[in-house]
């Protein structure tokens, strides 16, 4: 069964051509970066202008990569939620159009449960039960995924997502947008136990997280000090950051699986782009007798792969949209 996938929640329009639910036949990804950069976050109005003008583009590319024809196409997948209206339409209503001028079944993907998907389409997918941490620039969400499509949400950021604080340290330090590759290629000339900033456990049983203590420290260090910053000053801070982030990160995550009593753990979203907190992960697993599984890199940011491959498996089991359904902001799996 090959599926046409669409995902344009945020500010990258992408569109994949998946077969079977886990092989990749393309995998086109058109971000607007470059746009958003100069006001140091994304612009939702012109988000959608963006996603309007590369939509046909993406998709026509999507299928010429992927070596079929539209005829060959037996389902259509878009992320229906959560992210920004305006520019979640213009996916969603591609693909609505799309299936209904074919007369195509399809349907409407939750993001998060994409990016849970992304996992599955790694090289060694974790096998069920497992506990996943999705960390993005809007999410910090662990959940206990108990079957393809039960996902209990255990926990959540109360505050800030990890992803947006790497964003915010990064502006603090006036290293540009978006921010986590930046600090991620820094830390790795810098001391992570020069400063110790503080690692927000909240309850140390629970699974919630908070980073915005660990951003103010940030700032209070910063206007503390008096003499100019030299860059091994900002590699210092960049590593001591990143430190604390991925302390929290990894306890949290082994903790959930612990209590679960599962011995796989996943990791997706942005952050698990994170080098380092792969590298950090697997070891404290490891220690556990636990196997770490990580989505292929390409596909840790928003993608449509993730959703093609989530959507595959709702076609499959009859979970379908209708011409009337419609797009949403917030939700909760
Ligand atoms: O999943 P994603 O592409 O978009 C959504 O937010 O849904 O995640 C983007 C976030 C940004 O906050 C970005 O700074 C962060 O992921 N990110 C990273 C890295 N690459 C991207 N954070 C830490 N280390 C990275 N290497
Ligand atoms: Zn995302």
């Amino acid at each position: 069964m090959i599926i046409l996938g669409i995902e344009s929640s945020c500010d990258e329009t992408a569109a994949a051509v998946v077969e079977d639910g886990c092989i990749i036949r393309s995998s086109i990804v058109s971000t607007q970066i470059e746009v958003h950069h100069k006001y140091g976050g994304v612009v939702p109005e012109l988000a959608s202008r963006m996603h309007m003008e590369a939509i046909l583009p993406v998709v026509t590319e999507a299928i010429e990569t992927a070596g079929i024809t539209m005829d060959d196409i037996d389902g259509v997948a878009a992320t229906r939620g959560p992210g920004l209206v305006g520019a979640l339409l213009v996916g969603f209503s591609f693909a609505k159009a799309f299936a209904w001028a074919r007369g195509l079944p399809w349907t409407g993907v939750n993001h998060l449960e994409g990016h849970i998907y992304s996992v599955f389409l790694g090289k060694t997918p974790p096998s069920l039960p497992f506990v996943i941490l999705l960390a993005s620039g809007g999410h910090t969400n662990l959940y206990h995924v108990t079957s393809a499509n039960d996902f209990e949400l255990m926990g959540q950021t109360r505050d800030d997502a990890a992803g947006e604080a790497f964003d915010k340290v990064a502006k603090m330090l006036g290293l540009g947008y978006p921010g986590g590759a930046i600090i991620e290629k820094l830390a790795e000339k810098g001391n992570p136990g020069k400063i110790r900033f503080p690692r927000s456990y909240l309850d140390k049983d629970g699974f919630d997280f908070s980073f915005s203590g660990l951003k103010s420290a940030v700032a209070r260090h910063l206007q503390q000090r008096e003499e100019e910053l030299s860059p091994g000053d900002v590699a210092d801070i960049a590593a001591s950051f990143q430190a604390a982030v991925l302390d929290v990160l990894s306890f949290k995550l082994l903790n959930a699986a612990r209590v679960k009593g599962c011995d796989a753990v996943a990791l997706a979203g942005g952050v698990s782009a994170n080098t380092a907190l792969g590298r950090r992960v697997a070891r404290d697993a490891a220690s556990k007798g636990m196997t770490l599984a990580l989505p292929p890199l390409s596909l840790c940011g928003d993608n449509a792969a993730m959703i093609a491959a989530r959507g595959h498996r709702l076609i499959k089991d009859g979970t379908l949209c209708q011409l009337d359904h419609d797009v949403f902001s917030r939700t909760r799996i």
